[in-house]
């Protein structure tokens, strides 16, 4: 039996892991096995910097709990997110609202409420309105739609970053009316700096990078017969054009209007946006949310 060199061992990985019983498994790990060596040789990677690698994804491990997901953050500041995000947006059978992160701070137990709520329970900085309709592509209305909304308080800050345990705020389930309308009351997001106290802000400032987010809410989507929409409505601020995680999209911006005549209830700033959704294909793939709730991936 002769050692191996970096010349055979990749090969003799991959017809070890020939028996994958999963053809998707085989074919996906295969792939990863092969990028992986080319990419130890392309930097010719030293046995210190291996371990410092091994060291750093223990230490973003050991980050996550239920209420912080650090393995999102990274995916997500490395731009794979957004990668697999446009590669499942691929796979539509027509072309609805543009798509956006789900990112680490979505959470899946939103109270239910009426429309025109209010999702701000702490904050009471000044009330903006957010409304708009969600049809098809072909126009129609969809009533009923599962409106899921999140966003940061007016200091830029989730609610499971505030260290009020697991009390719930700025979010909140809506459905929309018999013509696809919706209205609800918030307080304005503020852009914010991501997680930096982990390991992925460490390596933000190794990168030299900001770290920022343009303020956004969140809007997760879903109706029979429709391909969900996770999507994010973005407000002009100065970090619009320095987004970390590579989450905007120009149609996804939208602009604060101090008042709207057209809008459902008067008196307050508002921002007005129109969604669509595309059909569900009887192909789609199962599930196409990049991120989870991350009390879902812990401990499982
Ligand atoms: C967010 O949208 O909340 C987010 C997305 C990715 C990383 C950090 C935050
Ligand atoms: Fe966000």
């Amino acid at each position: 039996m002769k050692s191996h060199t970096s010349d055979s061992v990749t090969e003799a990985a991959l017809l070890q892991m020939r028996t994958t019983a999963d053809e998707r498994l085989r074919v996906v790990v295969e792939s990863a096995v092969r990028h992986l060596h080319a990419f130890a040789k392309e930097v010719n990677l030293t046995p210190a910097e291996w371990l410092k690698a091994i060291e750093f994804l223990t230490r973003v491990g050991h980050t996550c709990t239920a209420t912080r997901q650090e393995f999102i953050l990274l995916s997500d500041v490395l731009g794979l997110s957004t990668l697999v995000n446009s590669l499942h947006d691929a796979t539509a059978i027509e072309e609805g609202t543009s798509t956006s992160l789900l990112g680490p701070f979505f959470r899946e137990d939103a109270p239910q409420l009426p429309l025109g709520a209010q999702i701000s329970n702490r904050d009471k900085s000044e009330e903006i309105l957010v409304w708009g309709t969600v049809r098809s592509t072909a126009g129609a209305a969809v009533p009923n739609a599962k409106l899921m909304v999140w966003q940061t308080s007016s200091t830029g800050a989730y609610d499971l970053q505030e260290g009020t345990g697991d009390a719930i705020d700025y979010r909140g389930e809506f459905r929309t009316d018999m013509e696809g309308r919706f209205h609800l009351r918030t307080v304005r997001p503020l852009g914010y700096y991501i997680p930096m106290d982990g390991p992925v802000g460490d390596l933000i400032r190794a990168q030299r990078r900001e770290g920022c987010r343009p303020a956004h809410i969140h809007f997760l989507i879903s109706a029979p017969g429709f391909r969900e929409l996770v999507t994010a409505l973005y407000f002009r601020d100065r970090y619009l054009a320095r987004d970390v995680v590579f989450g905007v999209s120009p149609t996804l911006v939208v602009t604060e209007k101090a008042s709207d005549a057209e809008a459902p209830v008067q008196g307050l700033p508002s921002v007005h946006f129109d969604f669509t959704m595309s059909r569900a294909g009887s192909t789609d793939p199962v599930g196409g949310r990049v991120g989870a709730d991350p009390a879902k991936l812990v401990g499982q």
